[in-house]
């Protein structure tokens, strides 16, 4: 008997054993999701008698942060399907109200500075620093980006093409001397290049450029992570490629300063240097200003750039309707050079980089802070929320665009007002200042492609990931071959 007992205790001690520290972690869990959702239900602003939007905060801490990396754009378009318009997350450490629809974006930026400001995840802004730009506000904001508009007039533009005419060719003969070449990291080469001489100035061996782009790339990568600066996080790795890249940065401010510059060329940074007045930029402002160029130039224009490549393989007859037009211009002959004017009265080639811009907007989003709690599609959208436009999933329903899975660069001459239904430089006063140069890099590949080369997809359905821009997974690699035209090429990279 006082054996059985002793049984029954020690086996009931050993249920207790092993059931409560198993239990135990899960309570602790199911509270913490429990509380996670009511601090965030009961942050709802009280003078708006609306509901959060549907969807879910994921869990605590994390939030959907996990989920998002790994499904990218599918992420946003599961949930617009599940809830719509208006819906709430829990991403990279902040409650975001994601939205989409014409109506809806305008509402968001149209409001700037009065129901939202700007505001990019805690890791964008550690890494891209507090003299960016996309962080400044009310009048510091107006001053950079006067500074910076004047990169980008008509004057400037104009004298960037031969520079850009010179880096784009240079690639594409590379890649027909190479035959068969990786096209997203091509681009990616060639648009750093192309940011590098154009906006920063920097111009060095093949090598040096190389272990930059290296660099670059870890700042890249690193821009959408967690908000924890710890030993190997992916935050420290960005912080330390930034530190990198901010003093190749001075280098090259302190050379302009001291260096006499007889190329009659002066870069997007040069003129922002030569400001005076309010709009003359500290060097802490310039070098983060530059290294913003540099990411905001070169990750978006690589994008659309293998988009382009992509797009106009598999599309012949809009090659040859591209090498028409040229020839009406005179401009079939691949030494002739190129002018912002003559590009400008290309019809047929804007319409082909709109449509690229269209079908796969480099930008998915934008982001912003609710500063004055307000109302969208029914449901309220607090005060101290993110809040994320789509420009993705906004140009993808928006239905003046019809049969929109369509590559067509013909609808452009039909379209009248696609204002806020095709965003891919966004609207308002924080519209992309870089939107002209990013067209002419576009319609200057698009006419060089077209008049030089044949080119070939080995893979026509490759996966796309969105992460940090939209890419084909697989590199999209592509068959080059030159048009022979029986003359001495000279280029070398
Ligand atoms: C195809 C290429 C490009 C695309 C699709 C693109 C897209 C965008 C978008 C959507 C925004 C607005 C984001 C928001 O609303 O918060 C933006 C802002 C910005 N872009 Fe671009 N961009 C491109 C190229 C460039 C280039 C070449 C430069 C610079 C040289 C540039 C510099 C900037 C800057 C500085 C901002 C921040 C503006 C502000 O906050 O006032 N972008 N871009």
């Amino acid at each position: 008997m006082e054996l059985l007992i002793l049984e029954e205790v020690t086996t009931t001690g050993c249920l207790f054993s092993v059931i409560i520290p198993s239990i135990c972690p899960l309570i602790l869990l199911l509270l913490s999701w429990k509380l996670w959702y009511v601090y965030y239900n009961v942050s709802k602003d009280p003078q708006l008698s609306l509901p959060l939007p549907p969807g879910s905060l994921g869990f605590p801490l994390v939030g959907e942060t996990l989920s998002f990396i790994m499904s990218g754009a599918q992420f946003f378009k599961n949930r617009k399907k599940f809830y719509g318009n208006v819906f709430k997350t829990h991403l990279l450490g902040n409650p975001t109200i994601r939205v989409s629809g014409a109506k809806n974006v305008r509402k968001i930026l149209l409001g700037e500075n009065s129901l939202v400001t700007t505001y990019w995840p805690t890791s964008v802004r550690m890494l891209m620093g507090d003299g960016a730009i996309s962080h400044a506000i009310g009048a510091t904001h107006r001053m950079r980006r006067k500074a910076l508009l004047k990169a980008f007039s008509h004057d400037a533009l104009t004298s960037y093409v031969p520079i850009i005419q010179e880096v784009v060719q240079q690639f594409i003969q590379k890649w027909c001397r190479e035959g068969y070449v990786f096209g997203y990291p091509e681009c990616k080469r060639m648009a750093f290049k192309v940011a590098c001489r154009v906006l920063v100035g920097f111009n060095m061996p093949a090598p040096e450029h190389q272990k930059l782009l290296t660099v670059f790339h870890v700042f890249l990568d690193n821009l959408f992570s967690l908000p924890f600066n710890l030993p190997g996080s992916g935050l420290s790795k960005g912080m330390k490629a930034r530190k990198i890249l901010l003093e190749r940065i001075e280098e090259c401010i302190q050379q302009k300063q001291t260096q006499e510059n007889d190329s009659g060329f002066n870069d997007a940074m040069k003129l922002m240097m030569d400001m005076e007045g309010d709009e003359k930029l500290n060097l802490e402002e310039l070098k983060d200003v530059g290294l913003e160029l540099l990411f905001a130039g070169h990750a978006t224009c690589a994008s659309a750039a293998a988009s382009l490549l992509s797009q106009l393989a598999k599309k012949r007859a809009v090659v040859d309707r591209i090498a028409d037009e040229l020839k009406q211009h005179g401009l079939e002959d691949d030494r002739s050079k190129l002018s912002y004017d003559v590009i400008n009265k290309l019809s047929f080639v804007s319409n082909v980089v709109k449509e690229t811009l269209r079908i796969s907007p480099p930008v998915g989003a934008g982001f912003r802070k609710v500063i004055k709690s307000f109302e969208l599609d029914g449901y309220q959208v607090p005060r101290g929320w993110t809040l994320a436009y789509s420009i993705r999933e906004t140009q993808e329903a928006a239905e003046m665009f019809s049969d929109g899975e369509k590559f067509d660069p013909d609808r452009w001459n039909q379209i009248k007002d696609e204002k806020f239904h095709y965003l891919p430089f966004g609207a308002g006063s924080r519209a992309c200042p870089g939107k002209e140069l990013a067209k002419l890099i576009l319609k200057i590949f698009a006419i060089e492609l077209s008049r030089s080369c044949t080119w070939k997809l080995l893979n026509e359905s490759a996966q796309i990931n969105y992460l940090p821009v939209p890419h084909a997974a697989d590199g999209l690699p592509v068959e080059f071959s030159q048009i022979i035209t029986n003359r001495p090429r000279a280029f070398t990279i």
